[in-house]
């Protein structure tokens, strides 16, 4: 009854599990790990240690959330890359074994792509209609961001691509400047929306085409920073709130104005968000606002189908698996992997 897909993702610092009965999720179990916290980042061996500890309870809390028995299980979907090699191991070392055991195939799938394809999940979250084909679709996430040609469910074109730090980074490492914990994306979220965007400006990268870069505001945030602390020790504590909204709206018009670039040049009018980044509040908000005034058809995925989940890797899988795109048991991990 359907194609049961058992996706794996631990690309990154997230163990996760899903499982869908064709394009239905029926669970999606993700382990955080606190530990990296404390270091300001992801630190890749103490992440492939917390990958191990949890892949099997993880696993096993989505087949039973699922209720599904090992035995209606068609494939396994696990994550290729890219991402951080030893973290990657893990899901395709545990992969590899689960299948054989079970005598069913496993299907590589490329992280990237997986996270566009959250578009295509059917949950009681997303009751909405999927894009049609083509979409163009911003990318954003804590190593990635990229302007996508979604052409069907496997031919996806990169038109522009991050040519420095992706936008989660320049979140991350301006919010470590502003003293707030890793990740940092979320708590300049929640800043942001006490403060005013428009007391502070940063650089802004002036770039042909539809490339984008985000190191050159990083460098003027933190200039701007070091010039005022100067003056005045306690000037992040007491424009906190300000110093955010306003990092938030620069990172939101950088992002937003390539994309409309795109759009016009493109003539491609459905527009899709997806990645860590596009949880955004910000992000989403202005999103809204530009399709209104663009005449858009905007897809916005639901906030637990943002940043790393199973689930977008299990859909990936299945439409991987009506293709008959199987993984041989010699793929190894990619740390890089183009689409
Ligand atoms: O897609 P993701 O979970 O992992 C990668 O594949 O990179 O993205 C993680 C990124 C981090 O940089 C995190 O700070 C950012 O997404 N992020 C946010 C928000 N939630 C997560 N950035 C801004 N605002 C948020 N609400
Ligand atoms: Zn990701």
């Amino acid at each position: 009854m359907g194609t049961v897909i058992l996706g794996i993702e631990s690309s990154c610092d997230d163990t996760s599990a899903a499982v869908i009965r064709d394009r239905r999720l029926l669970s999606n179990v993700i382990a955080g790990q606190e530990v990296h916290r404390k270091y300001g980042g992801v630190v890749p061996e103490l992440a492939s240690r917390a990958h191990q500890q949890n892949i099997v309870p993880v696993v096993d809390h989505a087949l039973k959330e699922a209720g599904v028995s090992l035995e209606e299980v068609d494939a396994v979907a696990y994550t290729r890359g890219p991402g951080l090699l030893g973290s990657l191991l893990v899901g395709s070392s545990f992969t590899k074994g689960f299948t054989a055991a079970l005598g069913i195939p496993m299907i590589e799938i490329n992280h990237l792509q997986a996270h566009i394809m959250v578009h295509f999940i059917q949950s009681e979250k997303t009751p909405g209609p999927s894009p049609s084909f083509p979409f163009l679709c911003l990318l954003v996430s804590g190593g990635h961001t990229q302007l996508v040609m979604v052409s069907d469910h496997h031919n996806m074109e990169i038109i522009g691509r991050t040519i420095d730090d992706a936008a989660g980074e320049a979140f991350d490492k301006c919010a470590k400047l502003l003293g707030l914990p890793y990740p940092g994306g979320p708590h300049v979220d929640r800043l942001a929306r006490e403060g005013d965007p428009l007391r502070f400006t940063y650089s802004r990268p002036r770039l042909e085409g539809f490339d984008y870069s985000f190191s050159g505001l990083k460098t003027s945030f933190l200039y701007m920073l070091r010039d005022n602390l100067k003056e005045d020790p306690d000037f992040i504590e007491q424009n906190k709130a300000d110093l955010a909204a306003s990092l938030q709206k620069t990172i939101i018009d950088i992002l937003l104005n390539k994309l409309r670039r795109a759009a016009k040049k493109t003539g491609v009018h459905q527009i899709a968000l997806a990645g860590g980044v596009s949880a955004n509040s910000g992000l989403r908000k202005a999103m809204e606002e530009e399709a209104q005034k663009r005449n858009w058809e905007l897809f916005i995925p639901p906030l637990s189908f943002t940043t790393d989940n199973a689930a977008m890797i299990a859909i990936t899988g299945y439409y991987q698996y009506l293709e008959g795109n199987f993984s041989s048991d010699e793929a190894t991990p990619l740390a890089r992997m183009y689409f």
